[in-house]
């Protein structure tokens, strides 16, 4: 079953209201009508607006960062499902390994959130990846097992469909360090067989990015592979001409 490209970018903590602004205009005029691939920008919650309002009449999607799991409520520093749909994203990054790491986030929270998510029509980006160490110690697969199927617990196969899994081994996260184009399709693969085990024939259609230090030079390999759907892109997401390539990239991978 062909799944549709997808090329979202990460922007982190990066981009003023107005900085992401004029990022957004360089995209859309760029590749606002992309049909080839599907485009996500995921500024952070103080550039949603700006962008969203630049974004607007294009085919590039909007996406938030992270999310909440309540509705609304004394959460003091946090966003909602609503709140984001609100300004019409249509995806959530969740469980990013910046949010495990640095902000306490368990399989058991990022659950919660990818549940919200899908109740509030906003599509998760569930984030899974292993550490140097887990690597290295042989324990790969077996990181990227607990975090997917916890992360999915309780989503039906409906729901599934419209829920996009990023790999992203953490060792190649901002490191310049690439997982090759094997070591990421092994896992791809392996991803695509636990989403068969748990959903059938939907699996098919679950779209599975790789995500640490896609570049435009290593991106048309990796984008070759036939598990690997599409890109979450941190640092080359920054600047139009590097993002707009991994999108032109995108558009050949499987040709
Ligand atoms: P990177 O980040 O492309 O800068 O490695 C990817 C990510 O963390 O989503």
């Amino acid at each position: 079953m062909a799944r549709k490209i997808l090329i979202a970018g990460n922007w982190k903590m990066n981009k003023t209201a107005s900085e992401g602004a004029d990022l957004a205009k360089a995209i859309v005029v760029a590749a606002g009508k992309s049909t080839a691939v599907e485009i996500v920008v995921c500024p952070p919650f103080t550039a949603l607006e700006s962008v969203s309002k630049i974004l607007e009449g294009s085919d590039i999607k909007l996406g938030a960062q992270n999310m909440h799991a309540a509705a609304s409520g004394a959460f003091t520093g946090e966003t909602s499902a609503g709140m984001l749909r609100s300004l019409f994203c249509s995806y959530v990054i969740l469980g990013h390994s910046e949010r495990r790491t640095y902000f306490g986030e368990t399989d058991a929270i990022v659950n919660q959130k990818v549940l919200a998510a899908l109740k509030s029509q906003l599509k998760p980006i569930l984030c899974v990846g292993e550490t140097l160490a887990e690597r290295e110690g042989g324990k790969a697969f077996d990181v990227v097992r607990t975090q997917t199927i916890a992360g999915l617990e309780g989503v039906t196969k409906e729901q599934v469909v419209d829920l996009v899994i990023a790999y992203e081994p953490v060792w190649a996260i901002g490191t310049g360090k690439v997982a090759t184009t094997a070591q990421a399709q092994e896992v791809h693969g392996f991803i695509r067989k636990l989403l068969i085990e748990k959903f059938g024939e939907a699996a098919q259609r679950v779209r599975i990015l790789y995500g640490g230090s896609m570049k435009p030079d290593n991106a048309p390999e990796l984008l070759a592979q036939p598990d690997i759907d599409g890109g979450l892109i941190g640092g080359a997401a920054l600047q139009a001409p590097s993002f707009l390539d991994l999108v032109k990239a995108g558009a050949t991978a499987k040709a």
